[in-house]
Order: structure tokens, then C-alpha cells, then sequence
């Protein structure tokens, strides 16, 4: 039981300490795309698994940060990125399943690279949509299953057990823009791309837009 608790916490440290090296990666595959948007989003945001902070960088200083995070061994680089980017963080250690935000309350949410590891993609979803006002905007970024039948879709789903464990959870096999495009909100603006590198297991991904 100690031993099984100690390790879940190196795990936790491990994938805080393995994001945190990628942030110069991520910001080289998906910074242009993300600058874009960012930079237009209001005061305050709630952002679903912010992580150690990949996203921070392109906040405008000043933003209120409502980041909803329930692995703690990502807080310490998160309050980090906080401070060297100026953004006024609150954090909820809690899982985006279930949000501690009153309904309607909140203008922009952001999620990246998170719904792939939530235990309950719909129910994330569908909290996003709660919390968001009418014309608020949810903005996405995962990485996607791949077409059935290809390839890619085999290796992903060969890759999956050990990836899940490897990586927090995460699942390589998530439609994950079927269950944005299908949520119910009013407009839905999804670009689909493929990373440079495709033979990558998480080559497939979704970028956009969802207006409430
Ligand atoms: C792959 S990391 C992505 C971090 C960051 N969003 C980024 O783009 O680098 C996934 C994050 O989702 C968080 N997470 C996992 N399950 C979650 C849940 N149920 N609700 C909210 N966040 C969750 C993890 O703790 C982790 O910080």
C-alpha cells in the first residue's frame, strides 16, 4: 500500500518533470497556432489540466487564470510559469468532471493535450458547456484517434496499454473531435492536422473553436 502510494507519487513528479522539458517542443509545434488565439481571449480564463504551464506564455499579462489541475505535482511549475509570465493564478485541485464554477459563469475556457486523460471526456465537456456563458468560447487543442482502418489507427491501438500507462492515462484511440462536434454547441470551428512527424502515435490532431 506505502509502496504502490510512493510510486503513483513518482509517477506524478515523473510526468510533471517530462512536460516540463517539452514546453520548448510544444511551443515549436503548436505556438503559431496557439499565439493566434490567445492573445484575443478576455481577462479571466479557466483552463481544464493546464499541466506545468505550456499555455501560460501566451496569456496576455495580467490574465486571471482559473486552472482547474488535480495532479499537485504539476503545481510547483505552474505557480512558476505564473510568476514569469504575469498571470494572476488561482488553482482548483480537482478533476474537470466535475467543476466547482456556477453555471454560466466564465467567458473563455481553454483546454490543450488534456480530454486524451480525463477518465470522462463527455462529462468534461459537458462541464465546459455548464460553465461557459451563452456566446462564451471553449478552445481546443488535442491529439485525436487516427482514421479506422489505417495504420495509424493499428498502432495506436496496439501502442495503447502501454502508452496509457507510460503517459498518465493518456489514450491514444479518443475521437475526441466527434464528441466536440456532437456536445451542442452553437458553432464549432475545428481544423484537423497532422504533425510533421506522422508516424508518431499522436500525429492526429484537432485545433478550434466552440462557441457556447
Ligand atoms: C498531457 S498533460 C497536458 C498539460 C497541458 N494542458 C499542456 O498542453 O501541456 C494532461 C494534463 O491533464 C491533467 N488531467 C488529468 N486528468 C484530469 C481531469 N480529470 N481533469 C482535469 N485535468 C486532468 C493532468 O494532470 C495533466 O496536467
Amino acid at each position: 500500500m506505502i509502496m504502490s502510494a510512493f510510486m503513483l507519487h513518482m509517477r506524478d513528479e515523473l510526468n510533471a518533470w517530462m512536460l516540463h522539458r517539452a514546453d520548448a517542443v510544444m511551443d515549436r509545434i503548436y505556438g503559431q497556432r496557439k499565439r493566434a488565439i490567445y492573445s484575443r481571449l478576455p481577462n479571466t480564463v479557466v483552463e481544464i489540466g493546464p499541466g506545468t504551464g505550456a499555455n501560460l506564455r501566451y496569456y496576455a499579462p495580467n490574465t486571471r487564470l482559473i486552472a482547474i489541475e488535480p495532479n499537485r505535482a504539476m503545481h510547483p511549475r505552474l505557480r512558476s510559469q505564473a510568476k514569469r509570465y504575469n498571470i494572476h493564478l488561482q488553482i482548483k485541485t480537482m478533476q474537470g468532471e466535475q467543476i466547482d464554477l456556477p453555471d454560466a459563469s466564465v467567458s473563455a475556457v481553454v483546454g490543450t493535450l488534456v480530454l486524451c486523460s480525463v477518465q470522462d471526456p463527455q462529462q468534461v465537456i459537458a462541464e465546459v458547456r455548464r460553465i461557459l456563458k451563452p456566446g462564451g468560447r471553449y478552445i481546443f487543442l488535442e491529439h485525436v484517434a487516427a482514421v479506422s482502418g489505417t495504420p495509424l489507427r493499428g498502432f495506436q491501438e496496439k501502442l495503447l496499454g502501454i502508452w496509457r500507462r507510460l503517459f498518465d492515462g493518456c489514450h491514444l484511440n479518443r475521437a475526441t473531435n466527434t464528441l466536440i462536434g456532437t456536445a451542442g454547441f452553437a458553432d464549432v470551428d475545428m481544423d484537423c492536422f497532422i504533425l510533421r512527424w506522422r508516424v508518431l502515435p499522436i500525429a492526429p490532431h484537432i485545433f478550434g473553436v466552440a462557441v457556447n
